[in-house]
């Protein structure tokens, strides 16, 4: 039987009460019993990420692979479809999948992520070339970005409006812009959707392989919103912030093929987002206190920046 490894057991638990404890003490279970059905036996230490665990695996001796179970909520549901469409291009190849128990076999790469990667202009081409190459056509039946477009518009007006923020008009205004004009009509094109350098994987068969998408149809410069804003704690350290950003913009949408302002907007709307996010839930880096207050103005002052044309 595997170990559940500690830390994901607190924070599975802390997050999803009961049931995130019920389903932890199934958890070396349902292991053991895909691990037989799938032909596999344990080859290294048990990871995980915020939401699954990772068990290494060799299966009929010769293939490595990694069998990945996640805590079954809605939002791990499209994970095996968004793989299963990329069929191993720009993305690790699924081998297996059992979506009652929300697993998946994978092709097993290299622990290290793009997230360790020093030169930031670096990490944005890697991960802009791969937005290129993941954005294909959408598989029918997943969830589309366009259908959200109404809730995210009512989110801000009642945010806007119920949260103590300094957020100027026209900042507030561009993000309505945006999810009016982008929103509401995206292609059907397939979206990672959680699109973070530690998402970004060493692989021999290509460089870097995402993992871990959320598997949306929508605008592929939605991402480039998600990664400048997985960007942001490195980006507190630039000396000139707008430089800065606006650099992982050009870098990004170069390296991506896509409108620059396209991106710039997306951005814009993922930082007013986390803006009011902050103020409302907080951040897992920081639940409340100063550094939540300081996080949060700094997601402001990204906003206003983004605002601002190039
Ligand atoms: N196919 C894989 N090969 C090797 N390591 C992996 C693979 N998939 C995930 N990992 C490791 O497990 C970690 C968490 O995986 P991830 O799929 O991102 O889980 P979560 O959904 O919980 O964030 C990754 O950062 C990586 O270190
Ligand atoms: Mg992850």
């Amino acid at each position: 039987m595997i170990a559940v490894p500690e830390e994901f057991a607190q924070s599975t638990v802390a997050r999803d009460g009961e049931a995130g404890a019920t389903w932890i003490a199934e958890l070396p279970g349902i292991v053991e019993e895909l691990l037989g059905r799938w032909g596999c036996v344990p080859d290294g230490e048990v990871m995980h990420g915020g939401v699954g665990v990772i068990v290494p695996v060799r299966r009929r001796a010769e293939q490595s692979a990694v069998l990945k179970v996640s805590f079954p909520h809605p939002g791990n549901v499209h994970e095996p479809d968004a793989f299963d469409a990329w069929g191993g291009c720009g993305a690790v190849l699924l081998h297996e999948r059992d979506d009652e128990r929300f697993a998946m076999l994978l092709e097993r790469v290299q622990p290290s992520t793009l997230a360790e990667a020093e030169d930031s202009d670096e990490v944005v081409t890697v991960a802009g070339r791969l937005n290129r190459r993941l954005a294909i056509p959408a598989p029918p039946g997943l969830p589309r970005l366009r259908e959200r477009a109404v809730a995210w518009e009512e989110q801000l007006y009642e945010d806007a409006e119920e949260l103590p923020h300094a957020l100027p008009r026209q900042v507030l205004d561009a993000a309505l812009a945006t999810v009016r004009e982008l929103g509401r009509a995206q292609p059907d094109t397939l979206v990672h959707g959680d699109f973070h350098a530690r998402n970004i994987l060493r692989a021999d068969r290509e460089p870097w392989l995402a993992v871990d998408p959320k598997g949306y149809v929508g605008d592929p410069a939605y991402d480039g919103g998600t990664l400048l804003k997985s960007r942001a704690l490195t980006l507190l350290e630039a000396d000139d912030l707008r430089k800065a950003v606006h650099r992982v913009l050009d870098v990004f949408a170069e390296a991506a093929e896509l409108d620059r302002e396209r991106v710039q907007r997306w951005a814009q709307f993922h930082a007013v987002q986390a803006a009011f996010w902050g103020r409302r839930h907080g951040f897992r880096i920081a639940r409340s206190g100063p550094r939540l207050d300081w996080l949060t103005e700094f997601a402001d002052r990204l906003a206003e920046l983004l605002t601002e044309r190039s």
